[in-house]
Order: structure tokens, then C-alpha cells, then sequence
């Protein structure tokens, strides 16, 4: 078979890896490997530990230092067509500007995460398996292209926001391991970003999206889940899932294992015949802690493993898909990579130069006055934020140079450091001093602030690239599916799909993405 020139070079560079590994008596050390980083991806590193990558799956980077292939696919909303997402440079970094244009003023999904490795382990959309329940409806989600924004190396990239109901998956791949075979992977994830349903994974799952029993499956699992196994605090943790379990140790309930909250966090699992174990550290600084090294858990059914080999992204190995969690990079080795290796691929990582997206856009600066345009076209584009006095429910109202001064003054806001987080923002009405803007039942009020711990939280949002590639969108800091959003002319903090009918999907990006306006006074 002729293989594509990426893999030919990819080749050469593992070979010349090798000898370097060689001539350097095995000693791959963090300090050799964060020369390399330039010219390596984990995956020539992996592949010179003798345990090559059989996926590597990313939306930030490649992972291979010969890489110059696709990283992901969007599509977008206004004529559902769809375009690949490559990269600035082989072997660099993602080219977001490509997503920026051709999302512009519409909204985009990401449909593929392609497999880097050459073995076309791709992730798409995960179809309905044991769940989601005949109530909670079909297919898994697909993730908004524009939630999870973040800088690696100084350039913008964005990662893949799972929300609650998003999921990827591959039932029928190719090179990773069932049975009992020895496995790595490595995933980057938001360690701010999680909750306790089930369940956020990445790694090895059952080929049929049905619980098919105790060791069916061997993937990543984080978040504060205490379902089953757990650690010391209050999570979250990085854990194993082998289905039917989620396992910190080997014990099948409490194990000694920190909870870990890195806004990067690198987490590993690797696993073979009667022996496993989790690593994990900050993935921009720093090395793997191990949390658990040893044998196959105190629960029959593990051991032997019986894995499947799917791949799973988001979800849990019968397709559950209440967890939640933000993907940057990860991949799955063949053999069980030393931890030598994984040393080296976490200072990799770190010399990647994981950062936080921009926040702040030009006078989203606490102190300025601003008003707040929707962005919907064609109904709501001369539209403005405003509140209706105290107690009142906030709404967005047409607003031009010749509107009353009252209506002018209800629609601008002064901008505070958040309540409840400085490093995000609370919107204080610029008429009404001591009043802020808050959401309460999910209903946005101009509100008193009477200095409760719940005031703040309520009235805290935190500003995110538009989520509709336009503008600025406010994500609620205590409900961080939603944001704020305008429907049917009222004003809210809403979920890309939920419960609320204000949660409707039908133009929520475009709803929820707020241009920053000169203050109306
Ligand atoms: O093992 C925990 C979860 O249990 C698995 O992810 C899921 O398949 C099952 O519901």
C-alpha cells in the first residue's frame, strides 16, 4: 500500500527518533523531549518508546511532528455544508481563522475528528445505543465549534465542548486493542470544566453502544462522579472506566487519589494483562503524578479484560450521556507505554503551550459603560439588552439615536469585575446604581445586589468567543451550559437544548452571541 507523504516523513522522523533514543542509552528524558518538542509530536514519541499511536485525535495541534493533514471538520449551520480544519504548518499548529471565516455569521458544529495516525480511526457523531432512553430521544449531540476557545503556543485553537447529550464514537476501527492486549492514551482536557453524570470518556468502548459487561471497555474517565469509585475531596477525579465501574485504584469504591482541577489537565490510563494504571498533571507545566499503578480491580470481570475496541468521545461505553467535559488533544497506543514515555509526551505537552482563550474583548473592561447588540438577524439586530427597572424582567428592545433617554439609559450597562469571579464579569445598570443584572429560575432580573453568596453567583458571567463566531457570548459561572440569551424578545440564561423552551436549539448561537456597542449613555 502507498502510504501518504506525511506518514513516509513521519517515518523518517520515528527512525531518526529511535537511533537518537539509542545513542542516548534509553534515557528519554522530559528535559530531551521538550528540545524536541519542535519537531515531535506524542506520537513520535510514543512511537520511539515502542508503543505507536493507533489514534491521535485533535483539534489544537498535530501530534506528529510530520503531520499536515486534516485536524477536524465543521459544519455550518446556513447551508450545511462542511469544510476540513487543517493546520498553519506541518507538525503546528490548528488554522482557526479557516473555521472564524467560514463560520462567520452563521453557527458551526464539529462533524469529524480525524485520526492522525494513518489508521482512520475517526470519531463522528455517536449514534444511539443502549441510551439514550426512548425519552431522552436519538443521536448523541454533535459539540459547537466555537464553546471551548483556548491558545496553544500563542496561536487560537479551540477544543471540543461536550456538553451534556454530545458524543463521539467509532464502532469499527482498526489497530486498537481488544481483549486482554496492553493499551495506552493520553488525554488534555479542561480540568474546570465537569460534572458527576456519566459519563465523560475517552479511550476504549464496546463496538456495539450497549453495556456488554464488566472489562467490555478501558477509557479515560474525568469528572466528580461518585457513582462509583472516587478519590480523596471533593473531585474531580481522574479515573478508569471498564464499564460497569469507574475505577480509582483497586478498590471498587474509595482509593487514595487526588482530585485534580488543572485548567489543562494531561490524564493518562494505560492497562494490560492483570496491571493497569492512572497518571495525570498540569498540562502546561510540571510532571505526571501517578495515582494508581498495580493490579486489575477487586471486582470480578476485569481480569481478564475482554475490551472491544471502539472509541469513544464524551460518553460512556452504552452511549450514557449526561457527563460533561472540554477535549483538546488525546490518542491510544498499542502496548503499554513505560512510564519513561508518557514522561516525555506530558513534556510535550507542556511545551505546547496550552493557554486560556481571550476573555476579554476591547471594552468588556470592568468600569466601561457598554451596551449589549443581539446579533439574529433579521429580527433583533437593532436590538440592545436592556432592563425595565428593579425587579423587573430584563428584555431586549429596539434602541436608536432618537429613543427616549429613559429607554437609553435601561439599555446600558457598567462593567464589574465579576461577583463571584474576577476573571469574569457582572453587568451593573448604569441608572440604577447597586442593581445588576441576575438570572433567577434561568429568567434574567435587574436585581439589588444584597451581598449573598447566591446574588453573586447568579449575577456572574464569564465572556466567551461568540458562540455563533460573532461577537462575545456570557456563559452563566454557576450554570456553565448556559448562557445569555434573548428569545422571543425576553431574556435569559439558556442551554443549547433543555428543558426550558426558551433552551430551544433553533437559533440558539446566533441568540446567545452579543456585539459589544458603544454605551447608549
Ligand atoms: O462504567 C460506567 C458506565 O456504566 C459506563 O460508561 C457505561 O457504559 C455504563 O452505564
Amino acid at each position: 500500500m502507498i502510504k501518504p507523504p506525511w506518514i513516509r516523513r513521519a517515518r523518517r522522523a520515528l527512525l531518526a527518533t529511535v537511533a537518537t533514543a539509542a545513542l542516548s542509552a534509553g534515557l528519554l528524558t522530559a528535559t530531551a523531549s521538550t528540545s524536541q518538542a519542535a519537531t515531535q509530536g506524542p506520537c513520535d514519541i510514543y512511537a520511539a518508546g515502542g508503543t505507536p499511536c493507533v489514534a491521535a485525535h485533535s483539534t489544537t495541534r498535530a501530534l506528529y511532528g510530520a503531520y499536515n493533514g486534516p485536524l477536524y471538520q465543521v459544519k455550518r449551520a446556513s447551508d450545511n455544508t462542511t469544510r476540513d480544519i487543517g493546520l498553519l504548518s506541518a507538525g503546528g499548529y490548528a488554522n482557526a481563522a479557516a473555521q472564524d471565516s467560514f463560520c462567520a455569521n452563521t453557527s458551526c458544529l464539529i462533524t469529524v475528528i480525524y485520526d492522525q495516525s494513518g489508521k482512520g480511526n475517526k470519531l463522528t457523531q455517536a449514534l444511539k445505543g443502549q441510551w439514550p432512553g426512548p425519552a431522552e430521544g436519538g443521536n448523541d449531540n454533535l459539540a459547537n465549534a466555537f464553546e471551548a476557545p483556548v491558545t496553544v503556543g500563542g496561536h487560537k485553537a479551540y477544543g471540543v465542548y461536550v456538553a451534556p447529550g454530545t458524543g463521539y464514537r467509532n464502532n469499527n476501527t482498526n489497530g486498537i486493542a481488544t481483549g486482554d492486549q496492553p493499551e495506552g492514551m493520553y488525554a488534555v482536557l479542561d480540568g474546570t470544566h465537569y460534572n458527576a453524570g456519566c459519563c465523560f470518556d475517552y479511550g476504549n468502548a464496546e463496538t456495539t453502544g450497549f453495556n456488554e459487561g464488566n472489562g467490555t471497555m478501558e477509557a479515560i474517565y474525568f469528572g466528580n462522579s461518585r457513582g462509583w469509585g472516587y478519590g480523596n475531596g471533593t473531585g474531580p477525579w481522574v479515573m478508569a472506566d471498564f464499564e460497569n465501574g469507574l475505577f480509582s485504584g483497586v478498590n471498587t469504591r474509595f482509593n487514595d487519589i487526588p482530585s485534580v482541577s488543572h485548567r489543562f489537565l494531561t490524564a493518562t490510563l494505560k492497562g494490560g494483562p492483570n496491571q493497569w494504571a492512572i497518571r495525570g498533571g498540569d498540562a502546561r507545566s510540571g510532571s505526571l503524578s501517578t495515582y494508581y499503578s498495580g493490579v486489575r480491580p477487586n471486582a470480578p470481570g476485569y481480569n481478564p479484560m475482554k475490551k472491544q475496541g471502539a472509541i469513544i468521545l464524551g460518553i460512556g461505553g452504552d452511549n450514557s450521556n449526561t457527563g460533561a467535559g472540554t477535549f483538546y488533544e488525546g490518542v491510544m497506543t498499542s502496548g503499554y507505554p513505560s512510564d519513561a514515555t508518557e514522561n516525555a509526551v506530558q513534556a510535550n505537552i507542556t511545551a505546547a503551550g496550552y493557554n486560556s482563550g481571550s476573555t476579554s474583548t476591547g471594552t468588556l473592561t470592568p468600569g466601561s459603560r457598554i451596551s449589549l447588540k443581539a446579533t439574529t438577524d433579521p429580527c433583533c439586530t437593532t436590538h440592545y439588552l436592556r432592563h425595565n427597572g428593579a425587579d423587573a424582567k430584563v428584555t431586549i428592545s429596539s434602541i436608536n439615536s432618537s429613543s427616549p433617554a429613559t429607554d437609553k439609559a435601561d439599555a446600558t450597562w457598567i462593567v464589574r469585575a465579576g461577583l463571584a469571579n474576577s476573571s469574569c464579569l457582572s453587568f451593573e445598570s448604569a441608572n440604577r446604581p447597586g442593581q445588576f443584572l441576575r438570572h433567577r429560575n434561568y429568567e434574567l432580573y435587574l436585581k439589588t445586589n444584597n451581598g449573598e453568596a447566591s446574588f453573586a453567583n447568579d449575577s456572574t458571567f464569564c465572556p466567551t468567543a461568540g458562540n455563533s463566531g460573532v461577537g462575545t457570548s456570557f456563559k452563566s459561572v454557576n450554570f456553565p451550559t448556559k448562557y445569555i440569551r434573548h428569545y422571543r424578545f425576553g431574556a435569559y440564561i439558556a442551554s443549547n437544548g433543555g428543558s426550558n423552551a426558551w433552551d430551544s436549539t433553533t437559533a440558539w448561537a446566533k441568540d446567545t452571541s452579543w456585539l459589544t456597542a458603544s454605551p447608549w449613555s
